[in-house]
């Protein structure tokens, strides 16, 4: 494994870097401050193909690999986590599974303008009773002839308030437990499909989290994304690509809370000095840059693991637990070294502070990770 960016990958993240820079950054407190979902710059994402990463040419998609999507994902969060995990998613959650489980025709209809930008996705797999364990969801679908009748409730869907389609986990046979689950590309224009509450939350505010309910929606069978059955396979393989992008997303926060810290430890003096000169200041300066690395390269194998065929459910999962805790441990020392200006919101460790808490629980939380890395480790290595 080479662990040097090649030209292509390099010119990739000097455009997305400037693309965050001039068109994210600016928005970035605002959007945050009053919860703005930024629909206008994920169009001009779309435009550099940042809606559909990995997604193949003939389907709308830049056709890149997916250490390439890591470094997009970890530019965007660096400046804005927002905007991040809108991209993460749809690239991660709705794009990966309709180009892996999708027919030619359902390639065409969805992946396409999802790819394109053209619509935005979400997938709503969590309820309020069914979090890390996803087999117990109980939204139902009924076939009724050429159509399944779906009902139920999500809670916690990034990207919900704005989605214009949606990857919806139900069951066809709560019996079967999780090989009763099937998966479903919904419109969100489709009749019976609301938004409920637009939820307040911790950090990042400008993604649209929202809940979804579905009464007597009716979807049609050819809209069914692999087989009945399938669907939760479809979701944990789909998690699984998932957990690199919020593991490149805790990355990014990092990096930005850190080369916040670093340029103001060289500015801020006391006691006649720039506080970078004091031994205290400096070891966290070391700690939160080499942790940034190991976390970095632990993303960067599990990209690479997934470009090379191989199953990288472990690398996966082990990217996304240590990238998350370590985005805990660097902005946190991030907002002590801006001391009180650390703590309000004129600055912008608060943000990143905030915005790092919440890798640790979406697409499955530390404990979920550890559980699928000790099941690796102990009867599947
Ligand atoms: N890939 C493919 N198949 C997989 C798989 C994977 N990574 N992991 C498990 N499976 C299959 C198994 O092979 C098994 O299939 P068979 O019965 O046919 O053999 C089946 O799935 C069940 O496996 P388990 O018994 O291991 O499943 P479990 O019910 O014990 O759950 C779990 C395991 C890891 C805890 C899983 O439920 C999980 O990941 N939970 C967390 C859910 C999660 O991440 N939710 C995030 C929501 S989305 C989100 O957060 C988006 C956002 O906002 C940004």
């Amino acid at each position: 494994m080479l662990i040097e960016l090649n030209e292509d990958q390099s010119l990739l993240r000097d455009e997305v870097r400037r693309f965050a820079e001039e068109v994210v950054r600016p928005l970035a407190k605002e959007i945050d401050a009053k919860g703005i979902f930024p629909r206008d710059t994920i169009r001009q994402a779309a435009e550099l193909g940042l809606t559909g990463v990995c997604v193949p040419e003939e389907f709308g998609g830049a056709a890149m690999d997916t250490l390439s999507y890591c470094l997009v994902i970890e530019e965007i969060s660096r400046v804005c986590a927002s905007t991040g995990v809108i991209l993460s998613v749809n690239n991660s959650l709705v794009c990966d599974p309709l180009t892996k489980f999708g027919n030619q025709e359902q390639k065409e209809k969805w992946l396409t303008p999802l790819a394109s930008g053209e619509l935005l996705g979400c997938f709503a797999l969590t309820e309020p009773g069914a979090g890390s364990d996803a087999a117990a969801l109980r939204t139902t679908a009924v076939r009724d002839g050429n159509d399944y009748i779906l009902n139920g409730n999500k809670v916690f869907i990034t990207n919900g308030t704005d989605a214009d389609v949606a990857l919806v986990f139900a069951t066809t046979d709560m019996a079967q437990k999780h090989r009763g689950i099937a998966c479903f590309i919904v419109a969100a224009d489709t009749p019976g499909y609301s938004h409920g509450i637009h939820e307040y939350k911790l950090g990042v505010n400008a993604s649209g989290t929202t809940e979804l309910a579905f009464e007597d929606m009716r979807v049609p069978a050819s809209q069914r994304l692999g087989e009945e059955g399938e669907g939760f396979k479809v979701a944990m393989s789909t998690l699984d690509g998932g957990r690199i992008g919020i593991a490149a997303q805790a990355v990014g926060i990092a990096q930005g809370a850190f080369e916040e810290a670093l340029a103001y430890s060289q500015e801020r003096e006391q006691f006649g000095r720039p506080i970078s000169k004091f031994q205290a200041i400096q070891h966290y300066l070391a700690d939160m840059s080499t942790e940034l690395d190991a976390g970095r390269l632990l993303t960067w194998k599990a990209a690479w693991t997934k470009d090379n065929k191989k199953r990288f459910t472990l690398e996966a999962a082990q990217a996304k637990l240590f990238t998350s805790e370590m985005a805990q441990r660097v902005t946190n020392k991030a907002l002590q070294i801006h001391g009180g200006y650390g703590y309000i919101r004129e600055y912008n460790v608060e943000r990143y502070f905030r915005d790092a808490r919440i890798t640790e629980i979406y697409e499955g939380t530390s404990e979920v990770q550890k559980m699928v890395i000790a099941d690796w480790v102990l009867n599947k290595s």
